[in-house]
């Protein structure tokens, strides 16, 4: 098993963009360079030669899959895979049964991410039998933990390649040591505290994108693994962002939803610090941009400046998501979140009156350690006050080596579900209520694609973040356009162009 393990990394990186360019027309032979991204667009160049070589002895393309699990993270690191994929010469599909390389990005936030893994990769053997040139790689967030390494050393040798979250830019130099040495690769970093730029990535949507602006997160929060497998919190310089962007909007994009774990805390970790609000008012001035949405806000850090910032402009889109986890102060003090329930709700308060139309979407654990039956009525009052758009709702998982995963007054899960349940059923009723409120109205929507049920018509997403589907031709995707909402479906409005 050839496999390399680093407590840090110790690449140099590069910041021109002209060595870059003058590498990118070399001949890109010889020694691998050490700076990056130099050396992974060196991997790439040799591995586009084999993939060349492949698809003349098969009579075909090589094809791959890449599957992501999780958050909107794991979605943007899953382009960059599909990036240094197609540019090594490999197509694209969308079924394991055809590919030749399966990349699936992990997630670890709740058990059951785990378990689908582990279900997958049955199947992904039966595939290998009949396919042995199919090489299979793990990656993401699972990847970043001991027991899960050691488990698919064990019990699933048939992985080709195993890497984390940190050094996903490294897939084609471990695709080409495990292409050399026949072996299952391992690299997992435990931290990093670099970031490598200039990557191609491949886009889902013409339209719009993900971008990154903040790596790792650094609460804590005792429930959640997130700080153990992304690392410590490092911003992207703004001048990196912004010339992402540009490029973005020159290549079509419309919309970005700027990235990051708290992006509330974004640039206290930059050489000249920058608030989140000073960076939102940067992103603002790109000409062609058209809408800035954002993930994830925690309420300890959400400003009143960036609520300023919110109203005054044009661009960002009218929502906001704030995750609550727990409405009850005792419980909030166990997670770790550093707010109070008056905190959050003075908060709503707050965000409500600069904006009275804003959408409001929410995460809420139930079934912490430890929570009673009025600390989840609490719950639901803040649910009732807060009277959200929708809210994303989780059974508390237990993640091991988190402080709460030790605790000992774990709730049964009949309790759990049952609570969950009433819950759910608040949540549907408050939002059904507050989806139908712009009926009647006209708004603007970007055109996002052919509906799935009913060809004659078009999705398209308000700045509220809600669908609407009305009839209209494919020419209209990555438009935005004035659209009457004639019907409120409850989640969705029917409309009409107008
Ligand atoms: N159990 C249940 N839900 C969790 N989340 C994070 N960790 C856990 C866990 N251990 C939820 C939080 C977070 C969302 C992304 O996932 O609500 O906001
Ligand atoms: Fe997890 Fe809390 Fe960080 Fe969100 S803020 S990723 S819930 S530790």
């Amino acid at each position: 098993m050839s496999s390399t393990y680093n407590e840090t990394n110790n690449f140099e990186m590069i910041d021109m963009d002209k060595e870059l360019e003058n590498f990118l027309q070399s001949d890109k032979t010889g020694e691998a360079p050490t700076k990056e991204p130099l050396r992974q667009y060196y991997f790439m160049n040799r591995l586009k030669q084999w993939v060349a070589a492949e698809n003349e002895k098969n009579q075909k393309p090589l094809k791959f899959l890449t599957q992501t699990f999780g958050c909107q993270m794991n979605a943007k690191d899953s382009e960059k895979l599909s990036g240094i994929l197609e540019t090594i010469g490999y197509v694209e599909t969308d079924t394991e049964e055809d590919a030749d390389f399966v990349v699936y990005n992990t997630c670890t936030v709740r058990e059951n991410a785990n378990m689908r893994v582990y279900g997958r990769l049955g199947y992904l053997n039966s595939l290998k039998r009949k396919n042995p040139n199919l090489k299979i790689a793990l990656c993401g967030c699972m990847m970043q933990e001991d027991a899960v390494v050691d488990k698919i050393k064990k019990s699933y040798h048939f992985v080709d390649i195993i890497f984390g979250t940190h050094n996903i830019f490294k897939l084609a130099e471990l695709m080409y040591s495990r292409i050399h040495s026949k072996r299952m690769v391992i690299d997992i970093w435990k931290d990093t505290d670099q970031i490598v730029e200039d990557l191609p990535s491949e886009r889902k949507y013409k339209f719009k994108a993900g971008v990154n602006i903040m790596y790792g997160c650094n609460n804590f929060c005792s429930y959640c693994i997130v700080p153990y497998v992304r690392g410590r919190e490092r911003s992207r310089n703004p001048e990196d962002i912004m010339k992402e962007i540009k490029h973005l909007v020159d290549q079509g994009v419309v919309e970005v939803m700027l990235l990051g774990q708290n992006v509330n805390s974004y640039g206290k970790t930059l050489e000249s610090p920058m608030t989140f609000s000073e960076l939102l008012m940067e992103i603002e001035k790109i000409e062609g941009l058209e809408r800035v949405r954002f993930m994830t806000s925690h309420p300890k850090d959400l400003s009143d400046s960036l609520i300023e910032v919110m109203k005054d402009s044009k661009k960002i889109c009218n929502h906001i998501h704030l995750p609550l986890q727990s409405g009850s102060t005792k419980i909030l003090g166990i997670m770790n979140r550093k707010y109070t329930k008056e905190d959050y709700l003075g908060l709503v308060e707050r965000i409500k009156s600069a904006m009275p139309n804003i959408s409001l979407t929410t995460d809420i654990i139930v079934g912490f350690p430890g929570e009673t039956e009025e600390d989840f009525l609490e719950t639901l009052d803040v649910v009732r006050k807060a009277r959200y758009d929708s809210a994303y709702t989780f059974l508390y998982s237990k993640r091991t080596g988190t402080p709460a995963a030790a605790m000992e007054n774990q709730i049964e899960e009949d309790i759990a579900k049952e609570r969950f349940n009433r819950l759910l059923k608040e949540i549907q009723e408050i939002s059904a209520e507050r989806t139908g409120r712009d009926k009647g109205t006209i708004q603007k929507a970007l055109v996002e694609e052919v509906n799935g049920q009913d060809n004659s018509l078009m999705t398209g997403r308000l700045s509220n973040n809600v669908l609407v589907h009305f009839p209209g031709n494919s020419d209209l995707i990555g438009k935005i356009v004035n659209v009457h909402l004639k019907e409120s479906k409850g989640f969705y409005y029917i409309g009409e162009l107008v």
